[in-house]
């Protein structure tokens, strides 16, 4: 194999799709143009979404590129993984209805064998489990069957939400044995599993469909290729280094920087068994910063600067961690620059125009490292108090966080870095820099999960209380400061001369009164319940006002919302819960329950809830598993509950200490939280099932919850299933009613479309012959996304023989005007088709030019096109027609040198002849 350079690797790329006939395309900005399903372009395709779709006609029907992207998913393994970062470019090359599936492996074939000079022998291939001729194409080159793998949707079908998707290959590099440390060999290509020996270099997508952004596909207007390379991966393979940041324009950049820290990266950790903590933490800081870096450089010189919201917020959070990352080396501000000059460095080749940017770069990089710095300085002294007790106060870590800005990127760090000397480490670095001394902390003892579930809860509040609770309200000290005390009756549906205790405006100022205004009140007694826990609001009234919102203060204290109320404080009133509401919200909060201990006892004792939200619609279940639940253990789910419902067992509540609900059995995952509570525990008990510590409402009868149904089952990724279900009699009849008639009606209206379509489609007719009216729902609606696509494919070939039809139509009817003009003139034809036969024929005939004059609702359309080497080749500028359209005819049109279309709505036969008559005579 050959050994190249970052840049050289990405420089024959483009030279050899180049000399395959393809249009370099430059790499576009990082922002998304006309777009809002994106937030950052995340591949090479992503700028070129609007060729593939057919929306804009291409430059050229081949296309290649080395374009910049962004990816955060994957943020938390930068520098922890081999080839994590959140800026990478993706070398692509594309065909738009070009060539398909045979030329783009032939060309990745010869590429990796002849260009890169790849040792066939450790090549490694996936194909799509139908894709037959990927596999056969593959087989005919050479490839040894033993090193290609079928495999299913989930590894072999590529999409990105909205956009072009489709079934792929891709290729795989074997780097040998040194980076298999366990020498589990080929097992780990085959069985997918995370490793630096067989690294995918190379991913083919036979572009077919469109995803509407809701995973409805239809059939793209024409058959595309979109491929992406990793170039970092392609470099670090070429250069055969432990990880993509050991390639030269890593190295570059580091070496840079070790100019300015006392610390040195350590490349052969990479190898080490037993890794010190400090040396990883050493490594990855530099790495992370790098990483950051370049994407924030490029980001902000796209046009993106860091705010609290989107891309800005991103850019943001990306900047402060590689802040803290800079203070672990002991990097000072003042090498900020360097950094930024040294990254730079490595890519001006490419993407000169950053030298431009340098300026802005420097400054906006400054001003984000002072307000960073600003708000460290201000909190630090409180962190510092916090850590030097025993044991860190997570809820006054958390105010910290939320009310002064302590930069919460800081815990984030630490809670990665589990290892006390890290820990440490971490500490002491960012605490040096304020010359503040701190006690080195045996074992931090900070409970993240408690951390991370007071922003949980705070969040909770902010998104549950409709628009009232904005983040910088949510600051308000009144608020964290609230002492009155408000008790919750949980048995009451009303309250009689309860003591307004509290009065509130909409900004969270205290107020003695409010009149006729949008405001909240705290009472010395409520019944209604406030979100928490995972359970909605209960809504009502409070002495003639609506009350549309509760939410809990951090202290406990329940807050009634209204839109418009009159109260003055220290008033008795009197106030009721909507009833219905709350029981259907106590049979969700119970069935959860129940379906927790089914999965439990039916599926897996393991299981746990990881989630989970009792809203007046439904109940939803998020928890750990490693397959997916398959339809006859949903049912079995279901038919549990039900029994348990008809069972009629009893709920019983105990109020007992910790110690106790340990001993009755009661599952609680979150214990911290519950030693927390003054006083006693609430245990739930429904019949012999389900025990588990609870502070929501519940049914005093299991019988109470009436009916059961699963609707839903989601992934929500790495493992994670949600549930949704619903329960009461009602909510069912009316789903019934709803939803799972309109989707069978939806189905039966496919079977229909079908039976309207003049083509007979044997798979289709097994599919249909199907009683599908007692299905459990899950299942129909998998059945109904099978048919929809399926009669979607039917559909597609329907209108393409259709189209093809109309095209051979078209070209049978084409007239030569002259030796290089070819026209037609027609009726009634779609504008999509005429495109796409334009398409066609100037690729067939690239030296001819074709005009296309088509009458359709009471309009001409005009066409007039022509390859653009050819035009430019006569010197010719088909804009100047469009023009002349304008003009003469009262026309609107316009496009490019070699293609300009439009209407005009010109009644004159003669004078529209005359005019065309004049333009082809001009072409010559
Ligand atoms: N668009 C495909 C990818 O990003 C090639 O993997």
């Amino acid at each position: 194999m050959k050994k190249m350079t970052f840049s050289q690797v990405r420089e024959s790329w483009l030279n050899f799709f180049k000399s395959k006939n393809h249009l370099i395309i430059e790499s576009q900005s990082l922002i998304p143009k006309n777009d809002n399903s994106l937030l950052w372009i995340n591949s090479g395709v992503a700028t070129l979404k609007k060729y593939f779709s057919g929306v804009e006609t291409p430059p050229a029907f081949r296309l290649t590129n080395s374009q910049r992207c962004i990816r955060t998913n994957d943020i938390s393994n930068v520098g922890v993984t081999s080839r994590h970062h959140t800026f990478f470019e993706m070398l692509g090359n594309f065909s738009i209805g070009d060539y398909f599936r045979k030329e783009a492996i032939e060309m990745a074939f010869e590429y990796l064998t002849k260009v890169l000079e790849f040792d066939v022998n450790k090549l490694y291939f996936t194909v799509f489990e139908d894709d037959k001729e990927s596999y056969d194409l593959w087989i005919k080159l050479g490839i040894i069957k033993s090193h290609i793998i079928k495999c299913k949707k989930d590894r072999n079908f590529w999409e990105i939400g909205q956009g072009p998707c489709g079934p792929c290959t891709e290729i795989y590099y074997d780097r040998g044995e040194k980076y298999d440390f366990d020498k589990i060999g080929e097992k780990l290509f085959f069985e997918d599993i995370e490793n630096d020996r067989y690294i995918e270099i190379w991913n083919i997508v036979f572009s077919e469909f469109e995803n509407d952004g809701k995973n409805n596909y239809t059939p793209l207007a024409r058959k595309n290729i979109d491929t992406g390379a990793g170039l970092e991966r392609l470099a670090c393979v070429m250069q055969d280094v432990n990880t993509n940041y050991d390639t030269d324009v890593f190295v570059y950049v580091r070496n840079i920087m070790e100019k300015y820290t006392e610390y040195k990266y350590d490349s052969n950790l990479y190898f080490e068994r037993n890794k010190d903590s400090i040396k990883i933490l050493i490594n990855k800081a530099f790495s992370v910063i790098i990483d950051h870096f370049k994407s924030c450089i490029f980001a902000i010189s796209d046009g993106a600067i860091p705010s609290n919201k989107d891309r800005g917020y991103i850019i943001r959070k990306l900047l402060r961690v590689s802040f803290i990352n800079m203070d672990i080396l002991k990097l000072k501000d003042s090498s900020i620059n360097f950094i930024i000059d040294a990254i730079i460095d490595t890519m001006k080749d490419f993407y000169p125009y950053l030298l431009k940017e340098k300026t802005k770069l420097y400054e906006v990089f400054k001003n984000e490292y002072q307000v960073h710095h600003n708000s460290l300085s201000k909190s630090i002294k409180q962190f510092i108090e916090l850590t030097n007790n025993e044991k860190i106060d997570e809820k006054q870590l958390f105010t910290l966080v939320d009310t002064y800005g302590f930069p919460l990127e800081i815990i984030k760090e630490l809670e990665i870095h589990k290892d006390i000397n890290a820990v440490n480490f971490i500490l002491e670095a960012i605490l040096n820099k304020f010359n503040y001394k701190m006690k080195s902390i045996k074992k931090l003892e900070l409970d993240f999960e408690l951390f991370n579930q007071f922003f949980e809860e705070h969040r909770e509040i902010s998104k549950s209380s409709n628009n009232n609770v904005s983040g910088l309200d949510r600051q308000t000290k009144n608020l964290i400061n609230l002492d009155v005390v408000s008790k919750f009756d949980y048995n009451a549906f009303d309250i009689k001369q309860s003591k307004v205790v509290k009065i509130f405006d909409q900004d969270f100022n205290i107020v003695e009164e409010i009149k006729n205004s949008p405001g909240y009140i705290v009472l010395d007694n409520t019944c209604f319940y406030a979100t928490s826990g995972g359970q909605v609001n209960d809504v009502g009234v409070i002495k003639n006002s609506l009350i549309d919102n509760v939410i809990k203060s951090p202290n406990g204290q329940h807050i009634h919302h209204f839109e418009c109320g009159t109260f003055t404080l220290g008033e008795l009133v009197d106030g009721k819960i909507d009833v219905n509401r709350r029981n259907i919200l106590s049979a969700h909060h119970s069935t959860e329950h129940l379906l927790h201990s089914a999965l439990k006892r039916k599926i897996d004792n393991s299981i746990k809830q990881e989630g989970a939200l009792k809203s007046p619609e439904k109940v939803t279940f998020d928890f750990h598993y490693h397959k997916k639940l398959d339809i006859d253990s949903i049912k079995l789910l279901e038919n549990d509950i039900k029994e348990i419902i008809n069972k009629n067992q009893n709920s019983e509540l105990f109020e007992v200490t910790l110690e106790e609900a340990q001993k009755l059995g009661a599952l609680a995952y979150f214990e911290e939280v519950y030693k927390k509570i003054k006083g006693k525990l609430r245990v739930i008990k429904l019949g012999d099932y389900s025990i588990e510590i609870c502070g929501g409402t519940h049914v005093k009868k299991t019988s109470d919850i009436e009916d059961f149904k699963i609707i839903k089952l989601d992934s929500k990724g790495s493992g994670t299933w949600r549930i949704e279900a619903i329960a009461t009699k009602k909510l069912i009849n009316d789903f019934d009613r709803t939803i799972k008639k309109q989707t069978l009606d939806d189905i039966k209206k496919f079977i229909s479309d079908y039976h309207s379509i003049d083509l007979k489609d044997q798979e289709f007719e097994k599919l249909i012959d199907k009683n599908f009216d007692n299905m459990h729902f899950i299942e129909l609606k998998q059945y109904y996304d099978l048919i929809k696509n399926a009669l979607n494919v039917i559909k597609y070939k329907f209108e393409k023989t259709n189209q093809e039809n109309i095209i051979l139509n078209l070209k049978n009817n084409l007239k030569s005007y002259n030796e290089l003009v070819n026209y037609v003139k027609l009726e009634n034809i779609d504008r999509k088709i005429l495109m796409q036969t334009l398409t066609n024929l100037v690729n067939e005939n690239r030296n001819s030019i074709y005009l296309i004059i088509n009458f359709i609702d009471n309009n001409y359309q005009y066409f007039l096109c022509g390859n653009d080497e050819f035009i430019k080749l006569k010197n010719l500028n088909l804009q100047q027609f469009a023009n002349l359209v304008n003009s003469s005819l009262n026309g609107k049109g316009g496009g490019r040198f070699n293609f300009v279309q439009g209407n005009f709505n010109e009644s004159s036969i003669e004078k529209i002849d005359s005019l065309f008559n004049k333009i082809m005579g001009e072409l010559k």
